[in-house]
């Protein structure tokens, strides 16, 4: 379980950039934080893992405050996937995935095994193994990002904008192959994107913030979808965009769900 207690961050040069944040993240569940460039997503993931101290509050994780646990062992703990993979370009890919097993102890020759398993449990050949991240493409390197922050089998996965670079078909292959993984592994995952459709698709919960971190609403993607607390919600989510608003015609017997322009969407299944 990870808290969010009263946190604020205020840059040194005077920047505020969440205010006041409150957040409790249930073990085992995602909750994807979702809101425009500039609203403090980045900035709340990375107090979990002390890439940033907050100025006010506190994070707790499993009800210990960060502030106290040892920041480097903190972070080889948690995993943490960045937009553009944040590979080491002069390692080759297994290598890169074990690096922090490596750091940990793990034997070299373990871990560049357990690293292979890795790649095919992310989609791809153990055979991209051998190569350098600048010889994959931007999907496979998203991948393999996944893959090393998963090597040290940590609870906690932190994603920031991790599939933002990639066009949208592998980006929507991408994010089913996450929502499969973690079907099966279960992690807490926090997850933080702009892109609303990506939110619906992969939180358990949904957290819309506003500027400064504020939060404008927070519940299932069904919820949010039903029921947008207010105008910003309503137009964040694009509650009145056509292929949100569903109505239902009876075609050959059956029930047709039909989008805002008129096109079939699928059938209705009693
Ligand atoms: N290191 C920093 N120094 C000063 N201001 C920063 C720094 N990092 C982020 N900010 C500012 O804090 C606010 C929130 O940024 P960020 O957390 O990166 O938002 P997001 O990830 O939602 O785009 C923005 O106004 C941004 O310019
Ligand atoms: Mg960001």
């Amino acid at each position: 379980m990870i808290e969010f207690e009263s946190v604020s961050k205020t840059y040194p040069d005077g920047t505020v950039a969440v205010e006041e944040f409150s957040l409790v993240v249930p073990s085992h569940r995602s909750v994807v934080l979702v809101g425009s460039s500039g609203s403090g997503k980045s900035t709340l993931l990375q107090m979990v893992n002390r890439m940033v101290e907050p100025t006010g509050g506190r994070v707790a994780i499993d009800g210990e405050d960060v502030a106290g646990r040892d920041a480097v062992g903190l972070r080889r703990s948690i995993g943490y996937v960045l937009q553009h993979g944040g590979l080491l370009p002069h390692r080759t890919v297994l290598d890169n995935i074990a690096t922090v097993p490596v750091l940990n102890g793990t034997r070299r020759r373990r871990a560049r095994t357990e690293a292979a398993g890795l790649l095919e449990r992310v989609g791809l050949d153990p055979s991209l193994g051998r190569r350098y991240p600048s010889q994959l493409s931007g999907g496979q390197q998203q991948r393999v990002g996944v893959a090393r922050a998963l090597a040290s089998d940590p609870n906690i996965l932190l994603m920031d904008e991790p599939f933002g670079a990639v066009d949208p078909i592998v980006r929507r292959e991408l994010q089913d192959e996450l929502a499969r993984l973690q079907a099966d592994l279960g992690k807490t995952i926090i997850f933080v994107t702009h892109d609303v459709d990506e939110a619906l698709r992969l939180g358990d919960e949904v957290v819309v913030l506003r500027r400064h971190g504020v939060i404008a609403q927070r519940g299932t993607p069904a919820e949010i979808l039903a029921s947008p607390a207010d105008d910003f919600v309503r137009d964040f989510v694009g509650a009145d965009r056509e292929e949100r608003r569903l109505t239902v015609r009876k075609v050959d017997g059956r029930d047709v769900a039909v989008d805002g322009t008129g096109r079939p969407v699928g059938v209705l299944h009693p």
